[in-house]
């Protein structure tokens, strides 16, 4: 057989293929030898690579993204105290929440922080939890910060495919026999039964299902003294304040700002697109804002009713408020099915009148919709216009109802919809929520553009073109039956 001396230089080069064809031909006899030596010779080498490779990870941290020292606290006051140097740092925290702004560098320091945490000791099981599947792929393990982009090749045990994670058994096994589970937090039940050391929630604000999510969580990490890191840019919900009030919970904070790795075509864009706004005290200051008293609806009823979309529906819509001027313009795109509706997507955007057309077409195409619901300018067939000579637009079947103060009625309708469990959001769409959770309706406060597309669609697919009543509106959601979709897990 090829000697262990081969198989060595091999692995240390990270040769998957010559590590491969090795393996492939060595018998049972040489795979169990092979086993041995490497479990024997190889553990001292393997822990003074994981030093290496976390040494590393400390030198270019940024302060906020190394693991809170409950001692000198220089999580929390990083900016004027640097990292912390303690001698013995205290992380006796429970769990570390790094609550910050977009690109403030969360799912590097998750990734690293999970890593440290694979190494410390040979045989540990921890979990790295993602809003959705996709989000695993393209962020959280497999995207440019994920885990696999900090995991030394040498220290894994790449799949037959040569993958450093194994998609199929939803894991990353290393070569010191720690295990890195990876969940999505639209699945739940699949936390249950998992004994885990460690976990790294990745976007928890994100989850659709985030208390059931939690709840899971708390029972299934419960191995030793285990540690739980949350790196999320923040939303208005309760769980959230909950933990980062609790007294065994280290927070951390960060802006956009304060991350010098960030490219200045990102920093830029999100400035543009965010400053200024509630949405860019959270989004990019990483603000926990507070939910408004007597908004249309709150975030916990949008959290409720969030599922994904049934295969079928049978009507979609897209809404469309087309403010004047350089104001945005609301793009809202929701399907219809018995009586619930399903909010798809929020492609509102600023832009001329061509792009604003196109994107409207193109959502429309998109989502395979059958209408489009656009608010009559005041005063002319301008929207119309620009909808019609949009390429592809001539054709579309359209509705143009004229804003009157009857717009405050139908969202008021929808409100009612919202409370009896039957809006779904199919994602989070921030900018749209907010919206939702921060307009009151009191006299005076323009409604703002995408609330007024989303209720422009809403109203199209649960009254037709019928121009409601009084009566109509107050009454519809309260009589009609409704089935209970069944929630998608
Ligand atoms: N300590 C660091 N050293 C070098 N580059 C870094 C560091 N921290 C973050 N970056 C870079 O900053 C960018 C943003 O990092 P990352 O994706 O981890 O941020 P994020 O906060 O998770 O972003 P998002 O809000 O989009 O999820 C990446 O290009 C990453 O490589
Ligand atoms: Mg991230």
């Amino acid at each position: 057989m090829t000697s262990l001396t081969e198989l060595g230089a091999a692995l240390r080069s990270a040769d998957r293929a010559q590590v491969e064809a090795i393996l492939a031909v060595a018998t049972p006899q040489e795979l169990e030898a092979i086993e041995a030596a490497l479990a024997g010779s190889s553990g001292e080498s393997q822990q003074q690579r994981a030093e290496e490779v976390l040494a590393a990870w400390h030198r270019e941290a940024l302060p906020y993204q190394l693991p809170p020292c409950t001692r000198c606290k220089s999580h929390e006051r990083w900016r004027t105290k640097g990292p912390c140097k303690c001698k013995k740092p205290d992380r006796s925290w429970h769990v570390w929440a790094l609550v910050a702004g977009r690109g403030t560098g969360k799912t590097l320091a998750g990734a690293h922080w999970a890593l440290e945490q694979a190494l410390a000791k040979p045989g540990l099981v921890g979990a790295v939890v993602a809003p959705t599947h996709n989000d695993l792929r393209r962020i959280t393990v497999e995207g440019p910060s994920g885990l696999v982009s900090v995991l030394p090749p040498d220290l894994i045990v790449p799949t037959p495919a040569g993958r450093a994670w194994n998609e199929a058994a939803s894991a990353v096994n290393l070569v010191n026999g720690s295990v890195i589970h990876t969940l999505s937090a639209e699945h739940p039940d699949r936390i249950r039964g998992e004994n885990l050391a460690w976990a790294w929630l990745d976007e928890m604000a994100a989850w659709s299902r985030l208390d059931y999510a939690w709840e899971q969580l708390e029972f299934a990490t419960r191995i030793g003294t285990p540690q739980t890191l949350i790196t999320t840019t923040p939303r208005p919900l309760a769980l959230l304040r909950e933990l980062m009030a609790d007294l065994g919970t280290a927070v951390t904070r960060a802006s956009l700002t304060d991350n010098p790795h960030l490219s200045e075509t990102t920093r830029a864009r999100l400035l543009k697109r965010y400053a200024g706004t509630r949405v860019g005290r959270q989004e990019l200051e990483g603000e926990v804002l507070d939910e408004t008293e007597g908004a249309l609806v709150t975030l916990s009823l949008i959290d409720a009713g969030r599922m994904a979309a049934p295969k079928r529906l049978d009507r979609i819509v897209v809404g469309v408020d087309p403010s004047g001027g350089r104001a945005e313009i609301g793009i809202v795109a929701v399907g219809r099915q018995d009586e619930d509706l399903w909010i798809l997507e929020d492609a509102s955007l600023r832009g001329s009148p061509s792009n604003w057309g196109a994107v409207v077409v193109d959502t429309l195409a998109k989502h395979k919709g059958d209408r489009i619901a656009a608010e009559r300018n005041y005063g002319g067939d301008m929207v119309e216009h620009v909808l019609r000579t949009t390429p592809g637009g001539a054709h579309i079947a359209m509705s143009f109802p004229t804003a009157t103060r009857g717009k405050l009625l139908r969202a008021e309708f929808l409100q009612g919809m919202y409370e009896q469990g039957r809006v779904h959001h199919v994602d989070v769409m921030p900018e749209l929520e907010d919206q939702l959770t921060t307009y009151t309706g009191i006299t005076n406060e323009a409604s703002p553009d995408r609330l007024d597309a989303l209720v422009w669609a809403c109203h199209e697919l649960m009254m037709g073109n019928r121009g409601p009543s009084r009566e109509d509106m107050l009454t519809s959601p309260v009589s009609m039956t409704r089935a209970a979709p069944s929630r998608i897990t």
